[in-house]
């Protein structure tokens, strides 16, 4: 089991051109959308969606929006991941409904106003990008697992995709596009800083 989490770490990596012909299965997609959905997020207000791409049309001006990055349009589907913005407002609905859940009965008031609080003192924007490079991580994981391949792609136009994908700009940031597909390369070598010049044992 140790070893098994450490391969699939070392199996991912970014690929920059997929195997155009090579499709996903829809029951791999969803697999790989669900380890997203688990994902933890600060005060668990989940706050990603997921918009799955597999339409050529559409995965061709996505890769426009992207700087014209070729893994982008040849990937079987590329997952663009949302953060809501407008959903995270503490008087909104949303956090209402999900605060609930973790904090019941009297203990919502007290975790409201202290969401309020943090909320004003917050880039919310920023911050839900973050939660939302979670659950990227979570979701590239996951396909290594099942044998995919992905790419993180931050370089991305965002107003572009905004547009091409009818999102709302007061409601949804663009986090991240993520293609997933067959990689059409082989894995480089894995070049990482060795532990012992990134971790303080005390
Ligand atoms: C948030 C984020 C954004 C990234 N954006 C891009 C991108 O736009 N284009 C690209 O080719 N790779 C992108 N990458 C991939 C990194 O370049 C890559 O993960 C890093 O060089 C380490 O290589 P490895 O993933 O193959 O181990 C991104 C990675 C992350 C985490």
């Amino acid at each position: 089991m140790k070893n098994t989490i450490l391969d699939i770490f070392h199996r991912r990596y970014a690929c920059h051109a997929f195997l155009p012909d090579r499709v996903i299965t829809r029951t791999d997609l969803d697999i790989v959308l669900e380890a997203g959905r688990l994902s933890p997020s600060s005060f668990g207000l989940e706050q990603w969606k997921f918009v799955a791409v597999s339409k050529a049309d559409e995965k061709t001006a996505l890769q426009a929006a992207c700087f014209n990055q070729p893994q982008v349009g040849s990937a079987s589907t590329v997952v663009v991941i949302l953060a809501k913005t407008a959903e995270l407002d503490p008087d909104s609905e949303y956090v209402e409904r999900l605060m609930a859940r973790e904090y019941p009965g009297a203990a919502l008031a007290p975790a409201l106003a202290n969401y309020r609080a943090f909320h004003a003192a917050t880039d919310i924007k920023a911050w839900s990008i973050a939660q939302c490079h979670i659950a990227a991580a979570n979701m590239m994981t996951a396909a290594a697992a099942l044998g995919l391949d992905t790419c993180a792609i931050g370089g991305f136009d965002p107003e572009a995709i905004k547009t091409l994908l009818g999102i709302d700009g007061d409601r949804h940031e663009i986090a991240l596009i993520l293609p997933v597909g067959y990689c059409a390369d082989l894995a480089p070598e894995k070049q990482r800083l060795p532990l012992s010049e990134l971790v303080e044992y005390r």
